[in-house]
């Protein structure tokens, strides 16, 4: 895989109409219909976890953002959308995204982060199918994926995911 040069940053109220047009760009219509918003509506994603990727012309070529979300009586980032704008698909943007939300993250002392993805992609970061975590439907099992941040963080971690204010 390429690997680029891109600046990384925190995303910034401005750049917030940029970054929903991105994700317009790169996901079907209807986005907001995944069962994945509904956790997130109406609650602040984690300020520190958004973050856009820029080229040196200050073009954006990706960006993630990341909201908090409950299993039970346990705390978990629920990662996405994730997105790369499709002339800048393939040259390793996404993945220094991927790796700098889970350094910053560890960082902050989150113990583990989940989201709704293809396990072929996402087993090159570490992560793996949450058998006993539950989203809400509609969602294919078998795309609910996380990955521990402090060891064994998933070990006992079981039940629906939840949005922070439930
Ligand atoms: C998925 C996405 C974020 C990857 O961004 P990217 O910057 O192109 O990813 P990277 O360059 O870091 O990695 C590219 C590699 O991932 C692979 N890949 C990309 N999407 C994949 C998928 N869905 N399943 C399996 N592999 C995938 C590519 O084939 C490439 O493989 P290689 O390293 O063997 O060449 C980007 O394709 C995208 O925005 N897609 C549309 C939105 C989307 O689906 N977001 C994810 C929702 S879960």
């Amino acid at each position: 895989m390429q690997q680029v040069a891109m600046n990384l940053a925190t995303e910034e109220t401005s750049d917030w109409w940029e970054v929903e047009a991105l994700y317009d760009l790169c996901f079907a219509p209807g986005r907001s219909a995944l069962s994945s918003y509904r956790l997130r509506e109406g609650i602040d994603p984690i300020a520190a976890l958004c973050l856009t990727a820029r080229d040196d012309n200050g073009i954006l070529a990706g960006a993630v953002r990341n909201w908090p979300v409950r299993i039970g009586q346990w705390d978990a980032i629920l990662l996405g959308p994730i997105a790369v704008h499709p002339t800048r698909q393939g040259e390793g943007v996404a993945s220094l995204l991927m790796q700098r939300c889970l350094d910053l993250a560890r960082a902050d002392g989150w113990h583990r982060l989940m989201l709704v993805g293809d396990a072929p992609y996402y087993a090159r970061f570490g992560f793996d199918r949450l058998a006993d975590v539950i989203m809400p439907q509609p969602t294919n099992p078998d795309r609910v994926l996380g990955i521990a941040l402090t060891p064994g963080a998933w070990d006992a971690v079981h039940g629906p995911v939840s949005r922070t204010d439930d």
